[in-house]
């Protein structure tokens, strides 16, 4: 599976945004995360196009920042024309200082605090999403101090279940977001954001689950929030003027995985959509969507550097297993211990080479955190460099300093260029936080 700009080049070496990876990891070092800006750009706009030749109103598509941010991806979603999903202030301060525009920013959370409140109004972010009542009234108060109308979306739960791993479903109605729609709730918090006087009341939203690698949820959420849009206009008499359904479409951590194209996954959910409008009676709202993992995640790989190999005795055939030890491991990618998520890798100095030896990736943690069980990945030495595929999303994002390991270098890599996004962390950056009290000190 080669993804992205990856590809093998004449010295059997994977080679990213026309960058040897071997090179790479001489230079800055391992763990190290390569993004493929091309391939970013290239799914920003063909996801954009995707809607925007499909849906019969107007489309806007908001990077759901969690999935990947630091300044410079900030900058390359706003020269790419997309709005910015922030889900907290550090998000929103990681925009506001990479001079993101923010009219174009939708803020996130469910339990926001007054300072984050206060950071948003004053930097007139484009749209709140509110998640519950306390958060709209004091939204309204903040905003009325400010002496500004604040836009928002409403965040309404559709109860639907997802079928996707059950730590990152969040469309059902036994969840902590949103706003429940069947016990009536959501139709009193819209009547609400209508007469207080600080709030516009743009429209609503719904993020049903994350990694959905078929329609079938979507489609389910839609029904169900067109139907909420004729009542809305049943009961209040405004036609409100935006849908968001959130985010959520999967991507390929292995090469069995088969999630929808775009294009298909646009022609779906439009599909979907125009028939719930005709249904319903409703005019087109303006749409907005919030993928995060689908625009980042095949463009990310981490390099990790091979150290000592064990072979270890086990009962199951074939009676022994190699454990292969990478320098990194849940402080860079949290992913397999939280969702026992799975992974494609290939040892990217010996790219080409014949894949005849099943090995068990092992992190360095003090911890049995295993990255990969029992992959083909064929001989391996230490010193080998490892490429880790589909890591673009929710692994810079999630790292951590357990063990106080450091947080790696991200480099974006376009045309044989390599510049770095995120800077290793070193060993001050660690304790730079620790205070010793005058009793303790030595
Ligand atoms: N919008 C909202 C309101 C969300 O909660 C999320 C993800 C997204 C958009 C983007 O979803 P995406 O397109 O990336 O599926 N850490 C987990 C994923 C958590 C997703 C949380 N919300 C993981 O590593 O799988």
């Amino acid at each position: 599976m080669l993804l992205g700009t990856q590809r093998v080049n004449d010295r059997g070496h994977l080679e990213i945004g026309g960058c040897d990876t071997a090179e790479l990891a001489a230079q800055f070092g391992t763990p190290l995360y390569v993004m493929d800006e091309a391939t970013i750009r290239a799914n920003c706009q063909r996801y954009v196009t995707a809607f925007e030749k499909r849906y019969p109103g107007e489309s806007l598509v908001t990077y759901a920042g969690k999935a990947f941010l630091v300044q410079a991806m900030a900058r390359l979603v706003d020269e790419e024309g997309l709005s910015l999903d922030v889900a907290a202030g550090g998000e929103l301060y990681t925009a506001l200082t990479a001079d993101f525009p923010a009219e174009r920013i939708l803020f996130h959370g469910n339990n926001k605090s007054d300072w984050e409140i206060r950071m948003g109004v004053q930097a007139s972010v484009g749209r709140f999403v509110v998640d519950n009542f306390y958060e709209l009234r004091r939204l309204d108060a903040m905003a009325g101090e400010a002496g500004r109308v604040q836009p928002i979306l409403l965040r309404v739960t559709p109860g639907i279940d997802p079928h996707t791993h059950r730590r990152i479903r969040t469309g059902q109605e036994d969840t902590k977001f949103g706003i429940n729609i069947s016990d009536g709730a959501a139709m009193e918090a819209i009547q609400e954001a209508l007469i207080l006087p600080n709030i516009k009341l743009l429209g609503i939203h719904c993020h049903i689950g994350s990694q959905l690698l078929d329609t079938k949820s979507h489609e389910d959420a839609i029904d169900v929030m067109v139907e909420f849009l004729a009542s809305i206009k049943a009961h209040t008499g405004v036609a409100v003027e935006e849908l968001n359904i959130g985010g959520g479409l999967g991507v390929r951590y292995l090469e069995s995985q088969n999630p929808p194209s775009y294009e298909t996954f646009a022609d779906i959910i439009c599909g979907t959509l125009e028939k719930a409008f005709e249904r319903h009676g409703v005019t087109p709202p303006r749409l907005l969507q919030e993928p995060g993992r689908a625009l980042v995640a095949e463009a990310g790989t981490t390099l990790y550097t091979l150290g000592p190999i064990k072979k270890v005795n086990i009962v199951e055939d074939p009676g022994y297993r190699y454990y292969v030890s990478v320098d990194g491991g849940m402080s860079d990618n949290p992913r397999p211990q939280l969702y026992d998520s799975v992974y494609s890798a290939m040892v990217a100095n010996r790219a080409g080479q014949p894949r005849d030896r099943v090995v068990t990736i092992a992190g360095k943690h003090c911890e049995t955190d295993i990255l990969i069980w029992d992959i083909n990945i064929g001989d391996t030495d230490i010193g080998d460099i490892l490429a880790v595929q589909t890591t673009g999303a929710y692994n810079h994002a999630m790292a951590s300093n357990y063990n106080r390991f450091l947080r790696p270098t991200v480099v974006f890599v376009n045309e044989g260029q390599a510049d770095v996004v995120y800077e290793r962390e070193n060993l001050d950056d660690v304790i730079k936080q620790d205070r010793i009290p005058v009793r303790l000190k030595k």
